[in-house]
């Protein structure tokens, strides 16, 4: 299986995490690359006004280091100066790949034309794609490239993508991620392969005739490495992004990858290494942040971990589940006591409850 090259970058898989608002800090892009199997991970959507006017929470988004590589960092907006401005801040700053959103359904983020607002305004986008393409060309050298991430279109009768890619490609971007949903669907109904592979063709066709090849990132429910098997198969898409998925799996690109790979799935890592990983996930959070945020995002992430804790069964053959731990750390009052949950349940207490579904995050 081919690793993914965008523009001179060349990735070690063709597997990505995606930006998750509030999720993909620094300290899961780590979680998720020590497992193996990340090609790019990216941060999450970033104002460049508030990075360029070092506003405290856009820098927390923004911050990497040299565990963190390669990293996409994602811009979202419509002013193609700032965005200019932003892109070489992001340069200046460590990305080895810079990204434009054009997929946020999110009110706050279209009613001023960024995120996905932006497919119902081409120029706007075209024009933000060859100032950032000019600008990053200038602060990198031509070394870094430029990727945008966008739904199938606006309304689902107008599946834009398929002709605003390859006009974006024609502006400067080197890789186009489609999540294969249009923003009418926001996060429900079905993610459309066949639209996802629409794009791949027009993208495909488009750049044979110019000579050269653009790849397409397929996005959108990949929770297995089955999964993410299946987008590459049934779309053709290059590469696949993964986010939701992720989040309760971390190792999930290490399976993609092995899958793509060698043909099998490595066995699942067992309750104790998913402690592991939490506990480690944690610490990292402490170490980068403070204990306020570690504490605010391990009592929303538990959750998505106990999807997959607990997952042996009784003599029923119910799932034994993990409600106990989950509902100790959500109460837990400090990090000795997250830690102390964490370690009851690694050796086999705090189980119980089956398997609840979790809440979905969704924007
Ligand atoms: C809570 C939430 C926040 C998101 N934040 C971003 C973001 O900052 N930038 C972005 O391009 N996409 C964002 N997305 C979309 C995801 O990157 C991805 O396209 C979508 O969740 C579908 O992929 P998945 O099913 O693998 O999660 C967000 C999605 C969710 C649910």
């Amino acid at each position: 299986m081919a690793v993914l090259k965008i523009g001179g970058v060349t990735l070690q898989t063709n597997l990505l995490l995606a930006p998750i608002a509030g999720y993909c800090d620094l300290a899961f892009r780590i979680t998720c690359r020590k497992w193996g199997g990340v090609g790019l991970a990216c941060t999450d959507l970033l104002s460049p006004q508030g990075l360029l006017r070092g506003r405290a929470t856009s820098l927390d988004l923004a911050a990497t280091n040299s565990d963190d590589k390669p990293v996409g960092m994602q811009l979202y907006g419509a002013d193609p100066a700032m965005m200019a401005e932003g892109a070489v801040w992001a340069v200046e700053h460590g990305a080895t790949v810079v990204d434009i959103n054009m997929g946020c359904p999110v009110d706050k983020v279209t009613k001023k034309d960024g995120g996905s607002r932006l497919l119902c305004i081409p120029d706007t986008a075209e024009q933000i794609v060859r100032a950032c393409r000019d600008a990053v060309d200038r602060a990198s050298g031509g070394r870094v490239p430029l990727t945008c991430k966008m739904r199938l279109g606006w309304f689902d009768a107008e599946p834009v993508a398929v002709w605003l890619a390859p006009r974006l490609i024609d502006a400067g971007v080197q890789a186009v991620t489609i999540h294969g949903r249009t923003t009418q669907q926001k996060f429900s109904g079905d993610v459309h392969h066949d639209g996802i592979n629409r794009v791949v063709e027009a993208v495909g066709n488009h750049c044979k005739a110019a000579g050269f090849s653009i790849p397409v990132i397929g996005n959108g429910d990949v929770r297995s490495a089955e999964e993410a098997q299946a987008m590459i198969s049934k779309t053709g898409c290059a590469g696949v992004m993964i986010g939701r998925g992720a989040l309760a799996a971390p190792w999930l690109f290490r399976d993609a990858w092995a899958l793509q790979t060698t043909g099998t799935v490595p066995p699942e890592p067992t309750d104790a290494e998913k402690i592991d990983t939490i506990e480690a996930y944690f610490n990292l959070m402490l170490h980068y942040r403070d204990e306020h945020y570690a504490m605010v995002q391990i009592r929303r992430r538990i959750s998505w971990f106990g999807k997959k804790l607990g997952r042996g069964t009784n003599a029923r053959s119910v799932p034994v589940g993990c409600k106990p731990l989950k509902e100790r750390i959500r109460s837990a009052k400090s990090p000795a006591e997250v830690i102390d949950a964490l370690g009851l349940f690694r050796d086999g207490g705090l189980r119980g409850g089956g398997i609840e579904v979790a809440e979905e995050a969704t924007a």
